[in-house]
């Protein structure tokens, strides 16, 4: 079956956000990892190769979550790139949704990269939390910061529309907020975008080893610092949500489960990555219709507190009474998407 044309998808994830339904979905296509990183801990529950999914497996779950419109979808694991058919899986979410690929960037090849754009990926980010070698040390293996950087310019030079479906993503943490000005600087550096996300620092693939959450006060600081960086992405919103969440006064309701949703490594589901342990269902076995009402029918969720990660606080800015701001940042970045996607 063809990809349907991104206008198509485009208007399908617009009305996801007016008629309050799904519009973002993480998937963990391995939780298998070639790093050690010490706030995750996925690649520490890995499935052994022959029980993970396979590429028709993704195609199935691909179509069942177009009954709920065309998402968001985040390929995340582990590490994406481990799997030897993660161009298939990015063409089988492109059918339907707008893939974004998250990677710690260690595998990315100028082919590789060519070969992920053309199966449809919108945009990919590539981590780095420190601007120096810092990173590597807390991605546990030497080399990981310039292989990074390396990974931003070869994805930077082969996607359809350059720098602006490349961003860096950087977890803030207690060690790393003072470095925002220079992660800024590196990712502008480059000719790419710059996202943050709050640490999480409970959920059976979080580890809390060597970082926890900064102080209050850090919030601000970034959105000042978004006034200076143009290409600093990140929800003005949801920064403002920072300090609200670091003082305890997070704003509820959270939408996971019903606006977002997880799917881990086995097509099992769950209202948010943090929240494995409530397993509605496996999107392989069961129909969307039972999976989703289900994971709306989650009580703990609607008042849940326990993270202010950058999925939650997309989906809250495109929830609830419209944010004309929000929405005025969102559509600066979404209509920047490639042409070469829209078939
Ligand atoms: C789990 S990783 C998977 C993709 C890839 N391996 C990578 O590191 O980019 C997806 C994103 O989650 C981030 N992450 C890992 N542990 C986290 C934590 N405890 N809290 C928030 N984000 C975390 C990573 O830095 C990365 O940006
Ligand atoms: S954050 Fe990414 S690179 Fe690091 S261990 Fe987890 S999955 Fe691997
Ligand atoms: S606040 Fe929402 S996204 Fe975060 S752990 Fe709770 S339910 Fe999950």
């Amino acid at each position: 079956m063809t990809r349907q044309s991104y206008a198509r998808r485009g208007g399908r994830l617009l009305l996801g956000f007016v008629a309050k339904r799904p519009i973002h979905a993480i998937v963990q296509v391995s939780n298998r990892c070639n790093l050690t990183c010490g706030f995750c801990s996925f690649w520490e529950n890995p499935a052994r190769p022959a029980d993970e999914l396979t590429t028709a497996d993704f195609e199935t779950i691909s179509g069942k979550l177009a009954e709920a419109g065309s998402l968001i979808v985040s390929i995340e694991g582990g590490e994406p790139t481990l799997r030897p058919d993660i161009v298939e899986i990015v063409g089988a979410f492109a059918r339907f949704h707008h893939p974004i690929m998250f990677t710690n960037g260690l595998r990315i090849t100028p082919e590789l990269a060519r070969r992920l754009w053309d199966a449809g990926l919108d945009t990919c980010g590539v981590s780095i939390d420190y601007p120096d070698a810092r990173h590597d040390t807390h991605r546990g293996k030497a080399g990981t910061f310039e292989a990074a950087r390396r990974a931003l310019d070869v994805l930077r030079d082969t996607a359809p529309r350059g720098g602006r479906q490349v961003f860096v993503m950087s977890v803030l943490m207690h060690d790393n907020a003072n470095a925002f000005p220079e992660l800024l600087a590196l990712s502008a550096s480059h000719g790419v975008g710059h996202q943050v996300t709050m640490i999480s620092t409970g959920g059976a693939g979080r580890h809390t080893r060597a970082q926890w959450i900064p102080h209050a006060g850090i919030g601000k600081r970034l959105l000042e610092l978004k006034q200076r960086f143009p290409h600093f992405m990140t929800f003005s919103g949801y920064l403002e949500g920072i300090d609200a969440y670091l003082e305890g006064t997070t704003r509820t309701p959270c939408w996971a489960g019903e606006r977002f949703l997880n799917i881990d490594h086995l097509g099992d589901v769950a209202p948010c990555i943090e929240k494995l342990e409530l397993r509605v269902g496996n999107l392989l076995r069961d129909p969307w219709a039972v999976v989703s009402a289900r994971l709306g029918a989650l009580e703990e969720p609607k008042t849940c507190t326990d993270c202010w990660t950058s999925c939650r606080g997309f989906v809250e800015e495109m929830s609830g009474p419209p944010n004309l701001r929000s929405w005025r940042e969102f559509f600066e970045d979404f209509t920047k998407q490639p042409k070469a996607a829209r078939t």
